[in-house]
């Protein structure tokens, strides 16, 4: 082989809309992740990179409304989607979330790391199923892995967050 280099792939400049944001992102490597852009071009730095192998949940978001892992989605092909990462759940004032809320009452919190996946694996659970059973809160949450806080008190979470809402509180 001789010494010639072989060029990286860079990707056009592309539109992300996150968080009812159009954000530019210019010249991108091709194989960067959702997780990379978002964090690392975007600034946006509440999705965590855990495994980065979609394993631990760390990095979920919602794209078009459906939980994903952000480090399993090439930035580029969510160019038209409508993202939601932890940062958009909250109001422009940037209050807690009623789920967010229902983590700190719940001492569901401790490092935080494995947080704002679980916040937005959350979210999604109860818009879709507003109020769930035990078996279906362990399995949304199955994905996302907590080395800190043995997951009872994030059930807890989730079930205070369920009472607040059933009972007319704010969603
Ligand atoms: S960082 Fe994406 S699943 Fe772990
Ligand atoms: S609170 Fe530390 S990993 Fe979950």
């Amino acid at each position: 082989m001789s010494g010639a280099t072989v060029p990286t792939p860079v990707a056009p400049s592309y539109v992300l809309t996150v968080n009812g944001t159009e954000h530019g992102v210019d010249a991108s490597w091709l194989g960067e992740s959702l997780l990379h852009v978002l964090r690392e071009r975007l600034g946006l730095p509440g999705s965590k990179a855990g495994c980065e192998q979609g394993e631990c949940g760390s990095c979920s978001v919602l794209v078009d409304g459906d939980l994903v892992c952000a480090c399993l989605v090439l930035a580029a092909a969510a160019v038209g989607t409508e993202i939601t990462t932890v940062e958009g759940l909250a109001d422009e004032r940037g209050t807690f979330t009623d789920v967010q809320q229902a983590f700190v009452d719940a001492g569901a919190v401790q490092c935080g790391f494995c947080t704002p996946g679980l916040v937005v694996a959350v979210h999604d659970l109860l818009d879709r199923v507003p109020e769930p059973t035990d078996l279906e809160v362990r399995e949304a949450l199955s994905g996302n892995l907590c080395r800190c806080t043995g997951y009872g008190r994030v059930v807890a979470a989730v079930e205070a967050a369920v009472a607040v809402r059933t009972s007319g509180g704010a969603p």
